[in-house]
């Protein structure tokens, strides 16, 4: 009689994990009230929503956008970087981080992650600075702070400007403060799996009157709402002087009204559920730590609260016979837990820096005067590991559930080592058929 639930045995849980996102009855009745009401509403839910969701995060102003990929791109854009100034990213993050770097004619430069905590390792910030560095984005990867302060000093010491990319960690905290007010600017998605879901959306964030004013302007330029928000806010483009005056071009990314009311009472529950959400996963750490093989991310006392849009693991297939990380992922999934591999690839080896013979040499963009950068000899050891054969994320609702669902993963995870044996000769079916709760683009 085969004990793995994946050979035919009884798995460890029946019921789902909490469902996610959850839009309850008066959100969806305050939506249709929104949707009838119109454009004969004289409220503006979204300039309520960008000050809550600015107070909630500590920071002074907010820009409601329509989507997370459009925050960054302001963000880059209100730092007004010489065009082909680089960036300094790390290679694990979704594709969005990357391409707003390229989008705002800036120059991506991937520094590698620390092995033990998968964020941005300031060491390798350190070594990737050059002269035409601008900006050091910070992705606070899967909902865990970035060491902050050693990049904050770095940022200091070199005049750099801070973007941070928060959206994977509405809630979280690096020192108590909220995670999105260290840099110079926060850029949040409010897409439909996030932490905050508005179902699409996202949110600027920043404390400095004049990236409030400059990404207010490229992103709706004359739209009455930017008087509005200059009107509640005082904000002024220090230079030129006058309110009209905008000598830029600029796009539409306004954040539609119909999300700013989806988004408001979820930014009400998303202390409570963040704060869930960083208790279960220390939990879950601490009983992973008697595991071998199955090592959850360092999570450093600076990093004071955990959004854990994914809970991290890392695996170690010889702790476990030599099992692929793809069987391990079926195999627990098959046990009731969901989980995934989602982030194959490091940015640096995007399809992005090919050129049409799929190899990595492709410089992009060529901008004026910028000298090439080959994305071929960026090396990113530990990131590339990372991708190639370690990581396994559990999504957000994972960690929304009780400490007994965090029981069952450890029990479902030893359960596995036990008996890895029954999946000695099991052969994996296609790789999407391997990661069922795999969200792309999480
Ligand atoms: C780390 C990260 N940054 C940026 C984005 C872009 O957000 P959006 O999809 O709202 O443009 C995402 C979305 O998945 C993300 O995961």
């Amino acid at each position: 009689m085969p004990a793995l639930a994946l050979t035919g045995g009884a798995p460890v849980r029946t019921q789902p994990f909490p469902a996610w996102p959850v839009f309850p009855e008066p959100d969806i009745a305050a939506l249709t009230d929104r949707l009838r009401a119109g454009d004969r509403s004289d409220d503006d839910p979204v300039i309520e929503f960008e000050q809550a969701f600015a107070a909630a995060h500590g920071a002074r102003y907010g820009i409601g956008v329509n989507s997370g990929t459009s925050a960054l791109e302001l963000a880059l854009q209100a730092l007004r970087l010489d065009r082909g100034a680089e960036v300094i990213v790390s290679p694990i993050t979704f594709f969005a981080s990357v391409s707003a770097i390229l989008n705002a004619g800036l120059v991506p430069i991937f520094a590698d992650i620390d092995p033990d905590t998968y964020n941005i390792a300031p060491a390798a910030i350190r070594a990737a600075l050059t002269p035409r560095t601008g900006a050091i984005m910070t992705v606070h990867f899967g909902g865990v702070s970035c060491d902050m302060q050693p990049i904050l000093a770095i940022a200091q010491r070199h005049n750099l400007a801070i973007v941070e990319d928060v959206s994977h960690a509405h809630g979280g905290t690096w020192n108590h403060r909220g995670l999105g007010s260290i840099g110079d600017a926060g850029c949040f998605s409010c897409g439909s799996g996030k932490n905050l879901s508005a179902g699409g959306g996202g949110v600027l964030i920043t404390s400095d009157p004049v990236i409030h004013e400059r990404a207010s302007g490229y992103g709706e330029l004359n739209h009455p709402r930017r008087q509005r928000r200059r009107e509640l806010t005082g904000a002024r483009e220090t230079r030129p002087a006058t309110d009209e005056f905008f000598p830029y071009s600029s796009g539409n990314r306004r954040l539609h009204p119909v999300h700013a009311v989806l988004g408001l009472p979820q930014l009400q529950r998303l202390d409570e559920q963040t704060a869930r959400r960083d208790a279960n996963g220390r939990y879950l750490a601490s009983l992973l730590d008697d595991i071998d093989g199955v090592t959850p991310r360092r999570q450093d006392p600076f990093a004071t609260r955990a959004a854990n849009h994914l809970f991290v693991l890392r695996y170690d297939a010889h702790a476990f016979g030599g099992l692929s990380r793809e069987v391990f992922v079926k195999a627990l999934n098959a046990e009731g837990i969901p989980c995934q591999t989602e982030y194959h690839r490091p940015m640096h080896h995007a399809d992005l820096f090919k050129d049409v013979d799929g190899e990595l040499t492709r410089v992009w963009p060529r901008a004026n005067g910028a000298p090439d950068v080959d994305y071929a000899a960026m090396h990113c050891p530990n990131a590339e590991r990372a991708c190639a054969q370690e990581m396994v994320t559990l999504p957000t609702r994972v960690t929304l559930d009780t400490r007994d669902g965090m029981d069952q993963i450890l029990t479902a995870i030893e359960k596995i080592q036990t008996h890895q044996s029954e999946l000695a000769s099991y052969v994996p079916d296609t790789p999407s058929e391997q990661s069922q709760w795999s969200i792309s683009g999480s």
